[in-house]
């Protein structure tokens, strides 16, 4: 019988990770709680299209996997009314952009083994249509105890997540490479590719955010962490980040859980980051003017 994986959040990435699964056997349902949670979508990837139509969730006991992809702001709030409804054993995947969300959503699955993930996928939803730009695989591994003792989550295609026993290090370097790439791409007004033409002002980035986040676990020397970002950068040069997207369109961002998160991490430690402040002060000019 097919597995069955409940989406939460079915925007650039959350459509992008269920048409992967369904294209690997999988069965997709939107978990969204709202009025009409089920979702319609075109995917484009190359020269191929293929339109997908989601199904609201009929029962969340039948759920083999619960995958949350919504923006960092909304989580805490949209994962409540799951609470109790899916089984104990289920486990639970956070795979979104940005640090600080995760508590609420181990606050309201507390029995259920919970896993992180991120990934660096380049994708873009405008209207009802889904644009792959860079593709790669979702890296996740365990962030509660249980979901450590279990490890690998069966029948995950290993063509769309790798598993790592410890996924802190990879969370951390693409928080760094949001952090340094999502602002300042809004700031600049440009698609990702202009980080590579402003790699002196990266490598102060990259620095300090090395420092901050290496008390968390982030496992980087400042010059391999300032190559994993320009990298990043590089994979995904064709596409505008999500920040970028949000300013433009005047929508919430989600700076407190990136920039203003390492920010806030920084301070907790005593520690100077004036590149980064600097940074977080034009992103908040050119958000509010956007606004
Ligand atoms: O937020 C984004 O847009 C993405 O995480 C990334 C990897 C920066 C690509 O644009």
């Amino acid at each position: 019988m097919a597995k069955l994986a409940a989406v939460l959040g079915l925007g650039a990435v959350g459509s992008t990770i269920a048409a992967k699964l369904i294209g690997n056997g999988w069965e997709v349902c939107s978990a969204d709680t709202r009025e009409n949670p089920e979702r319609e979508f075109d995917f484009i990837e190359g020269s191929s299209r293929k339109h997908y139509a989601i199904p609201a969730l009929a029962d969340p006991k039948k759920a083999d996997i619960l995958i949350i992809t919504l923006k960092a702001f909304t989580t805490g709030k949209a994962v409540r009314p799951l609470r109790n409804r899916f089984r104990p054993s289920m486990p639970v995947m956070l795979l979104e952009n940005g640090m600080g969300q995760d508590a609420a959503v181990m606050d309201v699955f507390r029995v259920n083994p919970f896993y992180l993930g991120v990934t660096a996928l380049g994708a873009v939803k405008d209207g009802n249509t889904v644009t792959l730009n860079a593709d790669g695989k979702a890296v996740y591994g365990p962030r509660s105890v249980n979901a450590g003792g279990i490890g690998k989550i069966k029948d995950l295609p290993d063509s769309v997540f790798c598993f790592e026993e410890n996924p802190v290090p990879a969370v951390l370097r693409k928080l760094a490479a949001n952090t340094v790439i999502n602002p300042l791409t809004a700031v600049l007004d440009e698609k990702n590719g202009i980080i590579l033409e402003k790699a002196e002002l990266v490598r102060r980035l990259t620095d300090e955010i090395s420092r901050v986040l290496a008390p968390l676990g982030l496992g980087e020397t400042p010059d391999s962490l300032y190559k994993a970002v320009m990298g990043i950068a590089e994979k995904t040069l064709e596409n505008s980040s999500s920040m970028r997207e949000d300013v433009r369109h005047g929508r919430p961002t989600e700076n407190d859980f990136i920039l203003g998160f390492v920010i806030k991490t920084a301070e907790r430690f005593g520690m100077d980051v004036p590149e980064l402040k600097r940074l977080e002060a034009e992103f908040l000019r050119k958000a509010g003017n956007a606004a």
